[in-house]
């Protein structure tokens, strides 16, 4: 068996009956399909909704976002958080969530998501989204789990499968390599094959083949020059005839470039559907033979396979929404992930006189702004809470900032921080919420650097001046700095924490219960210091994945640089020793390694432990982080309590994807295995001689050289020819900007007069119609559009353009005014 096969295939989705009589029934039907009707189904019919098949009794599915709850709109639908949505219970988002490391947590709130979706309804859930965090500041990185792929795949995974115990379907997404926001409708990422199959592929491998969603969601950029919605080799050769996927392919809302190409790659439907015209291009390419009908009827049979497993959908009597309520304090608790705590000054004592200075403790920052925009049953605060368990009506506060309206740095207000010192002085303990405001990070656009407002810093600091025993909770979406870190006494990070976010935290401060999370991403102490900083976002057309497999911790603990705090790292109201790895000394071909070790609580509370494994290569060939997550197992244990742990790494984990052989190959040699309490504290370890069969290729010498004088030297340069080394040829040059074309964006056609006139008439039409929803959502609006390429335009208008007019205008753009004569006065074209 290759290490290929070794993430173990427990498709837990539906019986394999089910799946037989599905595809039987879903025969049956599309031979009684038109090629109108098949090429028909194969888009949306709105926002929301598939289209139907009244005359087959195959009534339009519905699908909606999420996935940290449940975001179903009614009639006037969008994908970007404006509008609202049915109240739904909401969820801390994926990055918290992947802090609790804790793939049965996932599991039950995908039970609770899919409950909420059935009794509204909808058949297939918008996610998990599981892009890798190659960069700290990607706007969307409070949507996706970790930068590493393991912990990555297995937690959705997991999430996958709970939602679809229930009969509904998920959607991982976004497929792939959309790991950022800038220009994200038409950026070119540029990455080698065994990059792209070690980091960015692999969560995805590993959730499929555990967890076969019932539909997969296609990234709107191109990865090495191919729109991820026409991509053969991600859709077809990798995800269907490698790893086995099932399901469909839908492409991210407007992320459709040419239909037919998409058919002919792998791609099933198009969303929301371009009322009817891309239709109208199957049904011509296939009539014209440019379009096998075999290829067609394939995508068609996917989707009425779809339609039919939404029917087995198992609804809950009624939704029990205080259960989900509690679930969502449970996993927001289990998130969160204790940073500092020096002198144990947390948990507080119930009796204890402190004060309370933030507005996020009033006005909780609970989740982020986009498309994953939930509209709560409630929302409880941190103030509230806390006032309720220490049974102190008027606990003492101060807001020390202004959450409506924060645009940064240019609302510093003195007085509210005044104020709060003051206040500070007059107590034993101050518990200052800061962190980063709603404009600081959404979808649509990335952040410009990893600071909290400075008037969040300067509140901080004034406030460890004026009290020595400062605890600061922290609210934010993705990694951020903390220049102050050194001055107050703790620092708890509960991340975007959901609807009931206020009553874990309340919980944790007063240690009725006790944080257990660790970080699924390192925390920088500046931007500049990941690797992939020089290269990322890129130009407007192209981002170059330079940096290669040193994402996150694999780059800071090769070069051994200074973090803020790593990959893996939290603390505890309790201390937990490891001892007694046993591994065996040997592994042999095509085994998995078992290891056991103990884990002990050391202290006078109950608590979680999570253990990690790290694989490190001591006899690689090829170039390697100096180590690699390969197992994890999360430990409860009571005061005094001693557990035996056994964790199984599988053989995969030592394997690396090899260019020259086009699979994954294990070298024989020895690998150290360590079990650490973060990256960068490793507890045990032991060596385990790898015995392998597999005959690894020669290692080329050049990118060895490369990363070999990166870790010595903490230096990554990546010259054009070196890149061109780890791609295997020369590297493309970003698209010219001109002329212009259906994926050129508004914002580059704006340096024309027609396209400038365009561009503003957009961009006024949006500010009006957008003129009372929040300020963050208007922003992302703004920034979509400036990106959006004109073939989005289609597909925006909701019918009043359609593509001929679209040609007309590219034409005039590019002053071919014959051109669009002629396409004005051909009305075929
Ligand atoms: C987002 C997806 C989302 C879709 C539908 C897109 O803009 O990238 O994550 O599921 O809209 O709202």
């Amino acid at each position: 068996m290759s290490a290929r096969e070794t993430i173990s295939k427990n498709a837990a989705f539906t019986k394999a009956g089910t799946i037989h009589s599905i595809s039987a029934q879903a025969q049956q039907i599309l031979q009684q399909l038109t090629l109108e009707e098949k090429a028909s189904l194969c888009s949306g019919k709105d926002f929301w909704l598939l289209k139907s098949l009244e005359r087959l009794q195959l009534p339009s599915i519905a699908v909606a976002d999420g996935p940290h709850g449940l975001r179903k709109q009614g009639a006037k639908g969008d994908h970007l958080g404006a509008g609202t949505s049915v109240p739904a219970t909401c969820f801390p988002t994926a990055s918290a969530l992947a802090c609790s490391w804790d793939p049965t947590l996932l599991y039950n709130l995908g039970e609770a998501l899919a409950e909420k979706s059935a009794d509204e309804n909808v058949s297939v859930l918008l996610g998990p989204g599981i892009n890798i965090k190659r960069h700290s500041s990607c706007g969307r990185n409070f949507e996706y789990f970790s930068e590493d792929p393991l912990l990555t795949g297995e937690l959705a995974a997991a999430m996958i499968n709970g939602v679809q115990s229930k009969n509904v379907g998920t959607s991982l997404k976004h497929f792939a390599v959309n790991n950022q926001e800038f220009n994200r409708m038409v950026t070119n990422a540029v990455v080698d094959e065994r990059t792209l199959r070690e980091i960015y592929l692999k969560g995805f491998e590993i959730a499929v083949k555990k967890a076969q969603p019932w539909t997969i969601m296609s990234a709107y950029n191109r990865v090495n020059g191919t729109f991820c919605s026409e991509h053969k080799e991600l859709l077809t050769d990798i995800l269907r005839d490698e790893w086995g996927f099932e399901g469909l392919v839908v492409t991210d809302w407007g992320a459709m470039n040419d239909r037919v190409k998409g058919i002919a790659a792998g791609l099933d439907l198009e969303m929301p559907g371009s009322t009817g015209e891309t239709d109208q291009q199957i049904v011509k390419a296939v009539n014209h033979g440019e379009l096998n009908e075999a290829q067609l009827d394939k995508v068609a049979r996917r989707v009425i396979k779809l339609m039919l497993k939404a029917k087995t959908v198992i609804k809950a009597e009624n939704i029990d929404e205080a259960a989900h309520h509690q679930l969502a304090r449970k996993a927001a608790a289990e998130s969160a992930v204790l940073l500092k705590n020096n002198e144990q000054i947390l948990p507080l004592q119930t009796s204890a006189h402190f004060a309370v200075i933030g507005e996020f403790a009033k006005t909780p920052r609970y989740q982020g702004a986009g498309s994953s925009m939930v509209n709560p049953v409630k929302l409880d605060c941190a103030y509230d809470a806390l006032s309720e368990i220490t049974n102190n009506k008027s606990l003492p506060y101060a807001a020390g900032y202004r959450v409506k309206g924060d645009k940064g740095n240019n609302t510093l207000d003195q007085s509210l921080i005044d104020e709060a010192v003051v206040l500070a002085k007059t107590v034993d303990i101050a518990v200052v919420f800061a962190g980063l405001p709603d404009s600081f990070e959404a979808e649509g656009f990335d952040r410009d650097h990893l600071d909290m407002p400075e008037q969040h810093n300067r509140l901080i600091r004034a406030i460890c001046k004026a009290n020595p025993n400062t605890v600061v909770i922290l609210s934010n979406g993705a990694a951020v700095q903390m220049p102050w870190i050194d001055q107050p006494k703790a620092v708890l990070e509960t991340w975007l924490a959901g609807q009931a976010g206020g009553l874990a935290v309340a919980d944790l401060i007063l240690g009725k219960s006790n944080p257990g999370g660790k970080l699924a991403e390192t925390f920088p102490l500046a931007m500049a210091d990941m690797a992939s900083d020089r290269w990322y976002p890129g130009s407007p057309r192209q981002v170059e994945y330079r940096e290669g497999l040193y994402v996150g911790y694999r780059y800071f603990d090769t070069v051994g640089k200074p973090v803020l705090f790593p990959f893996g790292h939290g603390l505890s109201y309790t201390r937990f020793d490891y001892s007694d790895l046993k591994t065996g000394n040997s592994l042999a071909p095509d085994q998995d390694l078992t290891l056991t070790l103990t884990i002990t609580n050391k202290g006078q509370v109950a608590g979680y432990e999570i253990a990690q494994v790290y694989l490190h290569d001591i006899d690689s060939t090829h170039h390697k982080p100096v180590h690699e997550l390969a197992g994890f197992s999360k430990v409860w244990l009571e005061p005094g309590e001693s557990r035996e742990v056994e964790i199984m790494v599988d053989r995969r984990s030592f394997a690396y994807y090899d260019t020259g052989r086009k699979d994954w190959v294990v070298e024989a040699g020895d690998f150290e295995v360590q079990v650490a309490a973060s990256s960068q504290d490793i507890r045990l370890s032991a060596v385990v001689h790898v015995q392998s069969t597999d005959r690894p290729s020669m290692a080329n010498k050049q990118i060895n050289q490369i990363f070999q004088s990166m870790a010595n030297n903490q230096k990554l340069n990546v010259t054009d020819q070196d890149f061109e080394a780890m791609l295997g040829h020369k590297a493309p040059k970003p698209d010219a900007v001109r002329p212009f074309h259906a994926n050129s964006t508004l914002s580059e056609i704006s340096s024309t007069f027609v396209g400038k006139k365009l561009y503003q008439s957009i961009m006024k039409k949006t500010a009006d119609d957008t003129a009372d929803i929040d300020e963050t959502t208007q922003k992302l609006i703004r920034k979509i559009l400036e990106g959006l390429p004109l073939r989005g335009l289609v597909m925006m208008s909701n019918g009043k353009m359609n593509y001929r007019f679209l040609h007309i205008l590219i034409a005039i753009l590019n002053k071919q005014f014959i051109n669009a004569v002629k396409l004005i006065i051909n009305r075929n074209k």
